[in-house]
């Protein structure tokens, strides 16, 4: 379906060209007084200087070209030169009815669907998943759902981090630990043991041991990074431990998402890109595009036009290890092989946007992609506590995803076990399903690149811009629907009329803004619009709700009415939270 915006602007452009004016002045934008109108141009003001005619004119004359209107009750002229608009009733509640008619919600999918690589998630193997992985994959899987919802293809790949130090420095602890195990005897020839030598719990012990160790000792840093150099040149003892240490986190990290209800269709890594690698930086030196500057191997990637030093990507280290650059310019040679994207997102922290600039700006000039193809970094900002630091556990450690996922739950457990019965189980359940929509929502209500607190008082409440008061109107709609249909009543063929109160066309202006609202956080990449939108139609229900006699309502076709007007505003919520990763209980 046609946005209303753009409904309305049609019309108004026809308005101002039977006017004698030019169309492009017909911009309609929701009016800032919805105590006077709905929409509004202020088209007559931008045209006053070309057509050297005070604004009221102009709007006057516009105005009278719209009182055949199709779409508007009420169009006024108002000083300086605004023209007010406000939508005819009937026209809303048809618009409604097609609305509900269609599959889509009267979003109208793109006509040209493009193949895009989200690659999103991007957490650490063997380091434990801590928060600052947390918004990559919240904002990730709604960027990868919208453009889902869109017609595009989308691919989600989790890009793990799985090439880098980390390995060599668990490698070296393990021989530290354990040296007489196989995978550390040169001349071994059988096969290695098909058992890990640790589990997740002492692998996350392992790492940060090994990480701590290094910063202090020169030797075991040289070591580690030796380690690192030999995996990723194949040996194979230290091939079998990182298959080891891949099993083990793998799993881990996937019950973590699938708690966290992100789903990657891909598990790819950076190690994926290895394979790419020597083929890679060959044709990048036979073709001059790389060179050796201090000893590593660099592609320029500064511009006439920047106004500031942009340093080379870096492929090859001296000794000969890769690099962040190297693994992600290599993945994006499989991406092209494999996928052909039109589009690849990254998400990342945005103090990674210097890399991505880097890495962007080589696999152009090089061809790893072609010209073509949209790069894009979406950065994201830091998710802090209360007092404005980066979020840590009560006792100042780095908060595990598990636990605060817990921790959060628990939360809502007790509120919703507060002065009521409900059966365990279900509390348990319900508990779970309101405590993610607090962090999910928690974080994409605010624009993405922004820092935030994670307040979970706040977060977790059930009024104000939070998940669960979302949850909360969906939940109470849900339940004036099951008792509708209680008495016995259908909630098929039900048919939307023109608003009886106002409150009720307050709620119909909000719920026909889906499609519109949809395109507009795909094109900006911008969840949180989404967030704004429920928040707003939540409380445009809920004053409906307040306002209105719903299931007391007399006149039976008004009642259709007001309960179709409710099964519409409940998809539209579902919708919503859908893109967003959540969704909503039965009860609450
Ligand atoms: N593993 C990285 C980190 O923890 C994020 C990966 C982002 N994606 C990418 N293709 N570089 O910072």
């Amino acid at each position: 379906m046609k946005k209303m915006m753009d409904l309305i602007a049609e019309e108004l452009a026809e308005a101002f060209e039977k006017a004698g004016y030019d169309k492009s002045y017909a911009k309609v934008t929701l009016s800032n007084r919805p105590d006077l109108c709905e929409y509004q141009c202020n088209g007559a003001m931008a045209g006053a200087k070309t057509y050297r005619k005070a604004p009221i004119m102009i709007a006057n004359d516009v105005v009278d070209n719209l009182k055949e209107s199709k779409y508007l009750e009420e169009v006024n002229a108002v000083n300086p030169g605004f023209i007010n608009m406000k939508l005819n009733k009937k026209f809303v509640a048809d618009y409604l009815n097609q609305m509900k008619s269609e599959e889509s919600l009267g979003l109208e999918k793109t006509e040209n669907p493009r193949m895009i690589v989200v690659d999103y998630g991007g957490p650490n193997v063997a380091k434990p998943l801590h928060v600052g992985h947390l918004r990559s994959a919240i904002i990730g899987e709604s960027v990868k759902r919208i453009a889902r919802k869109m017609g595009h293809k989308v691919l989600g790949d989790i890009h793990l981090g799985d090439w880098g130090y980390q390995m060599g420095l668990i490698i070296t602890e393990l021989k530290r630990r354990q040296p007489e195990l196989p995978y550390f005897d040169e001349d071994f020839e059988g096969n290695y043991p098909k058992e890990a030598p640790f589990t997740i719990g002492e692998l996350e012990e392992i790492y940060p041991t090994a990480s701590a160790k290094a910063k202090e000792d020169e030797a075991y840093r040289e070591e580690a990074l030796h380690a690192t150099y030999l995996l990723q040149n194949g040996h194979k003892g230290y091939t079998a431990i990182w298959n080891h240490i891949m099993q083990v986190s793998v799993s881990d990290l996937k019950k973590n998402y699938a708690n966290l209800n992100v789903e990657f269709d891909l598990w790819k890594g950076e190690s994926d890109a290895q394979a790419y690698i020597p083929d890679m930086i060959e044709r990048l030196k036979e073709e001059g595009f790389a060179h050796v500057d201090e000893g590593a191997l660099v592609i320029d990637v500064q511009e006439e036009t920047d106004t500031k030093e942009i340093p080379p990507c870096m492929i090859q280290k001296s000794d000969g290890a890769s690099l962040y650059g190297t693994t992600d310019l290599a993945t994006l040679v499989q991406r092209v092989q494999d996928y052909h994207p039109d589009q690849v997102i990254y998400i990342a922290d945005k103090r990674q946007e210097l890399h991505f600039l880097q890495v962007f700006r080589a696999a152009k000039k090089t061809g790893i992609v072609p010209e073509k193809t949209d790069l894009q970094f979406l950065g994201f900002g830091t998710m802090n506590g209360k007092d404005g630091k980066p979020f840590k556990t009560r006792e100042g450690g780095v908060m595990r995803l598990e636990n605060l996922i817990a921790e959060i739950t628990e939360e809502m457990y007790k509120k919703i076990t507060d002065n009521r019965t409900v059966e365990e189980a279900e509390a348990q359940a319900t508990a779970k399903v309101v405590g993610m929509s607090a962090i999910k929502y928690g974080d994409l209500s605010n624009q993405a690149s922004k820092d935030y607190v994670f307040d979970v008082d706040r977060f977790t409440s059930f009024e104000g811009n939070t998940g669960p008061y979302i949850l909360y109107t969906i939940v109470r709609i849900k339940s004036i629907l099951n008792k509708y249909q209680a008495e016995g009543k259908a909630l098929d063929g039900l048919q939307i009329e023109a608003a009886h109160n106002d409150s009720e066309k307050a709620l119909m202006l909000e719920t026909l803004k889906y499609n519109e609202v949809i395109e507009n956080a795909f094109e900006e990449m911008a969840p949180h619009k989404i967030c704004a939108f429920i928040y707003d139609l939540a409380n445009a229900f809920n004053r409906f709700y307040h306002e209105t006699k719903i299931l007391a309502e007399e006149n039976e076709s008004v009642q259709k009415s007001y309960v179709a007007l409710l099964v519409l505003t409940k998809q539209v919520l579902e919708s919503c939270i859908d893109v967003l990763g959540f969704e909503a209980p039965e009860r609450m």
